[in-house]
């Protein structure tokens, strides 16, 4: 069948491909550790479900309005004033399919034809897929170990041009970890507003920080809530993957915009999860605290445990599950070496090209697994790396 031409420039995401691979694998019962998945481990809070079905048996089972019911955009409002520190009118609230829809629609409402856009190397596929998908071009940023896998924001401002119309950024960050400074943030907001450009900044792992990494959203900033989209969601913090809600925090004149996009594509995000979600947010919140706190432990055991493994160099992260070891003294690939883990251990990771052309000496890992199954991953390692490492000296 012919597809439309523009299916030649899609990506993906190959966590999931990967996780069909393994699943293969043990189907043929082989022990497989699962390292490549990108949520948490945890169910959603006992809470926020029974109030989810509690509102599907009071009658929350039609359509809500297209920005999201009231009750929840009034939440999200508050719980950005408090929380990212800038004043969130409700009518610029606007819950979508999964923080994923919001990327969609800041693309598909901003983007022309022709128009680059910044992204992160290594991050986020679809950033870019979505970008070239539209058949604008994805300029990226690189994120190096070296520089704690922040952006270097010198080298941000050599690739502005004049046609460059957003920046996407994503603290802390899916795949290293990495946290924007307030400083990284500032001198970013600096130049978006002198070259007026619209910052996309993914914020959906806000929340998961260690160590009193602090959370800044640049929408706070002077002069840049009017230029920032802020993605957020309820995926990671309150481990509500599969309730696939996400936010959008817009400036006044993306009302309008923004609305019409949801109204052709999804009508709106499930009813009854959204009352799910309102309790998340205004419910108690020891459960996320907990969760940080064991993500934190769990950092720990992982990091520790790589750089134990000679060959593996991996810097300890502030935030998110997820870290980005540089595996270069392997004399692999991180696609190679990720193969072997799979097929010789039994254990499931990405490789760092999964996440841009930047990403080729590193795997990545997510540490959202309990700390039984991650010391095992982590004995598993060993004993494929070290006699690659032994072989070379
Ligand atoms: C950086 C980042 N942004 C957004 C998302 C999308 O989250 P969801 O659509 O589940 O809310 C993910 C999921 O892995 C992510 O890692």
């Amino acid at each position: 069948m012919r597809l439309a031409a523009r299916m030649g420039s899609i990506g993906t995401e190959t966590a999931f491909e990967a996780t069909a691979r393994a699943r293969a694998l043990e189907a043929q019962g082989r022990s497989i550790v699962y390292l490549q998945i990108g949520e948490p481990d945890f169910d959603t809070p006992a809470n926020v479900r029974e109030a989810a079905k509690r509102a599907l048996d009071a009658g929350a089972t039609h359509y809500a309005p297209f920005a999201g019911i009231p009750e929840l955009r009034q939440a999200i409002a508050e719980d950005a004033a408090a929380r990212k520190g800038f004043p969130v009118d409700p009518s610029q609230v606007f819950v979508t399919v999964g923080g994923k829809g919001v990327m969609v629609y800041a693309i598909l409402g901003l983007i022309d034809p022709g128009d680059e856009v910044i992204v992160p190397d290594p991050g986020y596929p679809i950033y870019e897929s979505l970008t070239r998908f539209i058949g604008a071009t994805p300029v990226p940023i690189p994120i190096r170990q070296a520089h704690e896998f922040r952006l270097d924001v010198d080298e941000l401002a050599g690739l502005i041009t004049p046609r460059t119309r957003m920046i996407v950024i994503n603290s802390p960050a899916n795949p290293t970890g990495g946290v924007l400074t307030r400083e990284d943030n500032e001198r970013i907001a600096d130049l978006a507003i002198r070259h007026d450009l619209i910052v996309l900044a993914d914020e959906i792992y806000g929340r998961i920080l260690y160590d009193g990494a602090e959370h800044v959203s640049i929408a706070s900033l002077p002069g840049m809530a009017e230029r920032t989209i802020v993605l957020d969601g309820f995926s990671k913090t309150f481990a509500m993957t599969g309730w696939r809600l996400g936010y959008a925090i817009v400036p006044p004149p993306l009302v309008g915009p923004f609305g019409t996009l949801i109204i052709n594509t999804i009508s709106c995000a499930p009813t009854f999860a959204q009352v799910g979600a309102v309790e998340a947010l205004r419910g108690p919140q020891d459960a996320v605290d907990a969760m940080v706190v064991e993500f934190r432990a769990r950092r720990d055991l992982v990091v520790d445990g790589l750089n134990a493994i000679p060959g593996i160099r991996c810097l300890r992260p502030q935030g998110a599950f997820y870290v980005f070891p540089d595996i270069t003294a392997t004399g692999l690939s991180g696609a190679e070496l990720a193969d072997r883990l799979l097929h010789e251990a039994g254990v499931c990771v990405l490789a760092g090209t999964a996440f841009g052309g930047l990403g080729t000496d590193h795997i990545r890992i997510s540490y959202a697994n309990s700390r039984e199954n991650l010391t095992e991953a982590l004995g598993r390692i060993r004993t494929v790396v070290e006699p690659l490492v032994a072989a070379r000296v």
